[in-house]
């Protein structure tokens, strides 16, 4: 140990004392800033502990925290920002609601949430007859191709979903019965084979063309005013195109015979009341988009 106030002679800073052979240790102090830094982490530590959570500690055998005194959970922060976005989200189905549906159609983004509520809907609600990709089965429409029944404008379809398909309990449902041939006595046995097979040579099918140029009459008669003269339906009145090859309840012979003696009448329920105005538009919009839309 030597002379406390030492100074090195080639800096001019003063040294500590310690000298190790001669080699002596000068007293640079550390910077102010540096220091002053130092005290406020210290003291900014103490404040975080009591304000935020900040230690663990074992109660009753199970990990817990203390919480702070401003009570801050990182839980809360995520509960309310999915809040927000639902309430976004409902924001956006109150314009799907009330705005014209091809406005909703040309804007990317409200038709985003559209498509998406819209699918989500089918599967709940409509899946059970239509199929979980919309494809239909024997009765229920296939509602991907452009056959339409009632037509495929959104209109016709917003129409056809509000109000049903010959469903009693709404006024304004799609009606429309096709008689029960058969059944109700208006043509005989003879006479029904004779029109089916006229409406096998509307899809080029028939076997029998005596046969067919009979029911040819018949069919002029009784069926005309729905199906039109050339068998091409019409959608006013939601009597299927019987020249194609799309078939409602089954393209074969026996089928068709079963259709025109005993009639369908298949029956699809009304959604409006039921489904949100949001929802059935979000629907339409969603079947409208599926491939056959008009
Ligand atoms: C209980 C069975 C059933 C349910 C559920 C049902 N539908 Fe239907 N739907 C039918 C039947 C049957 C028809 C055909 C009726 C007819 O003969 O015209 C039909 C017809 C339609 C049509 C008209 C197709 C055309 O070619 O014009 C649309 C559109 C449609 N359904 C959409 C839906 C949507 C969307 C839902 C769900 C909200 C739904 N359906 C739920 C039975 C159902
Ligand atoms: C009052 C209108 C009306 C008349 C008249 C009528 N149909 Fe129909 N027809 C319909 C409707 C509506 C359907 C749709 C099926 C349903 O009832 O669900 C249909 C369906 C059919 C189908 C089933 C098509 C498919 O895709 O499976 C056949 C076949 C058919 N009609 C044949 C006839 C024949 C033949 C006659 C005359 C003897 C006739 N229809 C008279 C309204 C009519």
């Amino acid at each position: 140990m030597s002379d406390h106030k030492h100074k090195d002679e080639v800096t001019g800073v003063e040294t500590t004392g310690h000298d190790w052979d001669g080699i002596r240790e000068l007293n640079n102090p550390l910077p102010k800033w540096w220091l002053y830094t130092f005290y406020i982490c210290i003291v900014w530590s103490f404040a975080y502990w009591v304000v935020m959570p900040a230690w663990p500690y074992l109660s009753g055998g199970a990990w817990t925290y203390t919480t702070g005194v401003i009570g801050y959970e990182q839980r809360n922060v995520v509960t309310n920002e999915l809040a927000a976005i639902a309430e976004g989200r409902s924001e956006t189905m109150l314009k799907i609601a009330s705005m014209p549906l091809e406005e909703v159609a040309s804007d990317p983004a409200l038709m985003e949430v559209a498509l998406g509520a819209g699918k989500a809907a089918f599967g709940d609600n409509c899946a059970p007859c239509h199929g979980s990709g919309a494809q239909g089965g024997k009765g229920f429409p296939n509602l991907n191709d452009d056959d339409w029944l009632w037509g495929g404008t959104l209109e016709d379809i917003r129409v056809t979903l509000t109000h049903g398909i010959r469903w009693d309990a709404d006024g304004d449902t799609r009606q429309n019965i096709m008689m029960a041939y058969g059944r109700d006595g208006i043509l005989t046995r003879a006479e029904i084979s004779d029109v089916v097979e006229h409406v096998l040579s509307l899809s080029g099918r028939s076997e029998d063309t005596d046969a067919a140029a009979r029911g040819a009459s018949i069919f002029a008669d009784q069926c005309v005013a729905c199906h039109g003269a050339e068998g091409k339906g019409n959608r006013e009145l939601g009597a299927p195109d019987l020249s194609d090859h799309i078939w409602l309840y089954g393209e074969d012979r026996a089928s068709i015979v079963q259709t025109v003696s005993n009639g369908r009448s298949g029956v699809m329920p009304a959604w409006g009341g039921r489904l949100g105005e949001g929802t059935i538009n979000a629907l339409t919009l969603y079947v409208h988009s599926l491939g056959g839309g008009e």
